[in-house]
């Protein structure tokens, strides 16, 4: 893997009420700190982010606003983040992992790459959204879902798929867009939520991606990016959480639409989680604090993440997934997580290798 460095890039805050200086550099992004932020630790934070780009952009701001500490970001996909967190074992290059399936975060505590910390706001949180010991709590809760352009359907005569059996229609040859699960945490998603429904057994949803394989055209990094293909028509169909097809539509892109399918499907709890050997520890710990207001988690909706959030003091957007409304597997984080290493290098060798860029 090709190191990318962070930019170190600093610029003073300048103290708006409502309005959050992003600076934007060519690598990662951060938000500036006044100058008397600097705590024992250093008064910053660098946080490996797993979600949207302008998520994680604001984030920071919004952190640094709240609290004068400084943080920078760099946006990795769930397996990248999995992957830099360990390359950085002997020496942290994050305090903080931030936004992506809870999956890769089980996976990283198995590894010893966590640092346990149970955050005096994860009170607020429900249990099916944490971790008891505090290894990761959850931000956010996204669902799985289809992404269709409807127009692209119409022309091939595909009715918008409502199922997972669906999408393996022949209609469908090389019109569905998914991520890589080595990289993607949405991806990964998928792939468990097939073993749920085949009563527990990996080979059963290898067997049915191996199905679904022929009607694939390309297995993108980020999970995100098939919802930008199908938008630009290049597939008809995309395996996204739902909240990327409502911001993707919102682009301008309004002939696309979401469905969920009828055997049940998957969701993501988004986690946030201390780095273990953290450089930052004390600012780290101020960012998982903060993370999990509802002051941090209603920020998502100003920058068109729709996952609702966990602390139900939070405001959630109209656009938001009722997740009542949506028959859901039973998606345990952890035992997902337990099984992400092997699993996934049985997809690279049996179904697809994971996309070198
Ligand atoms: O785009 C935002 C998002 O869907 C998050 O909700 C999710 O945690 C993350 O992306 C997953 O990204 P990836 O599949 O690239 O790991």
């Amino acid at each position: 893997m090709t190191p990318q460095h962070i930019c170190r890039f600093r610029q003073p805050v300048v103290a708006l009420a409502g309005v959050l200086a992003l600076a934007v550099s060519g690598c990662a992004r951060t938000s500036a700190a006044p100058a008397d932020a600097a705590a024992a630790d250093g008064g910053k934070v660098t946080v490996a982010c797993g979600a949207t780009e302008e998520w994680c952009a604001a984030m920071a701001a919004g952190f640094t606003a709240a609290t004068g500490v400084k943080a920078e970001f760099v946006r990795l996909s769930s397996g990248e983040a999995l992957a830099r967190i360990q390359a950085g074992k002997a020496d942290a290059e994050f305090d903080v992992w931030h936004g992506g399936p809870a999956d890769g975060y089980a996976a990283a505590a198995d590894q010893g790459l966590l640092e346990a910390y149970v955050s005096p706001n994860a009170a607020a949180i429900p249990d099916r959204y944490k971790e008891p010991k505090g290894t990761w709590t959850g931000v956010y809760v996204g669902v799985l879902g289809f992404c269709a352009n409807t127009e692209v359907l119409k022309e091939k005569g595909v009715a918008v798929p409502a199922s997972w059996q669906g999408l393996l229609d022949q209609g469908l040859a090389k019109n569905v867009g998914i991520a890589h699960p080595s990289t993607s945490g949405t991806a990964y998603t998928a792939v468990w939520t097939q073993v749920l429904l085949n009563g527990g057994s990996e080979d059963g949803a290898l067997a049915y991606m191996k199905k679904l394989h022929p009607n694939v055209l390309q297995y993108s990094k980020s999970g995100a990016a098939p919802a930008q293909q199908v938008a630009r028509g290049e597939v008809g169909v995309g395996v996204v959480f739902s909240h990327d097809c409502v911001a993707t539509r919102e682009q301008g892109f309004p002939h696309l639409e979401v469905s969920f399918p009828a055997e049940g499907t998957g969701y993501e709890v988004g986690g946030v989680a201390l780095v273990k050997g953290a450089h930052n520890p004390v600012s780290a710990k101020k960012y998982i604090d903060w993370a999990l207001t509802p002051e941090a988690q209603e920020i998502g909706p100003t920058v068109k993440s729709y996952q609702a959030p966990t602390n139900p003091g939070a405001k959630k957007s109209d656009k938001t997934v009722d997740l009542a409304a949506v028959k859901l597997v039973e998606y345990d984080s952890v035992v997902a997580g337990a099984a992400k290493s092997a699993l996934t290098r049985r997809f690279d060798s049996e179904v697809a290798q994971a996309p070198k860029e």
